[in-house]
C-alpha cells in the first residue's frame, strides 16, 4: 500500500472513532493534513473552534501565524504534514485528559510511522511531552526545552525532535512570538543539515 492509501486508512478510522467521549461534541473530527513524503512534521495539542468548524488543522489565529513562521523559513503547508495529539476538539478548548491523549495517539503514532519524518517540531508542552516521552527522555517545561534539538529514536525512527512554543500562546504574548520565530531559524538549520546528508 502507498503511503497515501496508509493515510486514508488513518482518516478513515479517525472519522468513525468512539475510542473517547470527544466525538459526541465535535462537529469534524480534524485528522490532519499535508506531504505524505515530508521532510519534517509538526505536531499540535488538539483542533480548536475553527478547526473543528473546518475538518482542518491550524485554519484559525494560530495557524495563520503558523503559516508566517512557515513562511519566513521559506516552507509552506504543501512542505510539511501538521497533525495534533488529539484529533477532536476538547470543549472549551480546555487541556487534553490522559485518557484522551491515550486513545488518540495510535493515530499520532501511526501518522508518524507511515510518514517516516526526520524531523519533529512539537507545538507547545502537550505535544512536546508526549514525543519526548515517547523518546524515552525526561520531559521539563517547554520554557526550559524550546528551541533545543533532540537526536533521538521514536517508534524504530531516528529523528530530530524540536520543541517550541504553541502558536496560540504567541498570539497573547510577544514573548512566546520572538521564541518561536527563533526556534524556526533552529528548525531551518536542521533541514538544511538534513538536506546535506
Ligand atoms: N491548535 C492546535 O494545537 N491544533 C490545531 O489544529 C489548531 C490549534
Amino acid at each position: 500500500m502507498s503511503k497515501q492509501d496508509l493515510m486514508r486508512a488513518v482518516v478513515t478510522e479517525v472519522i468513525g472513532c468512539r475510542g473517547c467521549e470527544l466525538w459526541k461534541q465535535r462537529r469534524n473530527p480534524v485528522p490532519g493534513e499535508g506531504n505524505v513524503d515530508a521532510a519534517v512534521m509538526f505536531v499540535g495539542e488538539a483542533p480548536g473552534y475553527w478547526e473543528d468548524v473546518k475538518g482542518r488543522p491550524f485554519v484559525g489565529a494560530a495557524g495563520k501565524l503558523l503559516d508566517e513562521l512557515l513562511s519566513e523559513i521559506g516552507l509552506s503547508r504543501g512542505d510539511i504534514y501538521i497533525a495534533n495529539l488529539l484529533k477532536c476538539r476538547p470543549p472549551e478548548n480546555r487541556d487534553p485528559l490522559p485518557d484522551e491523549v491515550e486513545a488518540c495517539t495510535p493515530f499520532l503514532n501511526r501518522q508518524i510511522q507511515i510518514i517516516r519524518p526526520r524531523l519533529i517540531v512539537t507545538l507547545g508542552r502537550h505535544a512536546t511531552s508526549y514525543i519526548l516521552s515517547k523518546a524515552g527522555l525526561p520531559v521539563e517545561g517547554i520554557t526550559k526545552l524550546h528551541g533545543r534539538t533532540f537526536n533521538t529514536r521514536i517508534l524504530g525512527l531516528q529523528v530530530v525532535v524540536i520543541p517550541t512554543f504553541h502558536p496560540a500562546a504567541a498570539l497573547y504574548q510577544l514573548k512566546y512570538k520572538r521564541g518561536l520565530e527563533d526556534d524556526f531559524q533552529i528548525v531551518k538549520l536542521e533541514l538544511e543539515k538534513l538536506e546535506e546528508l
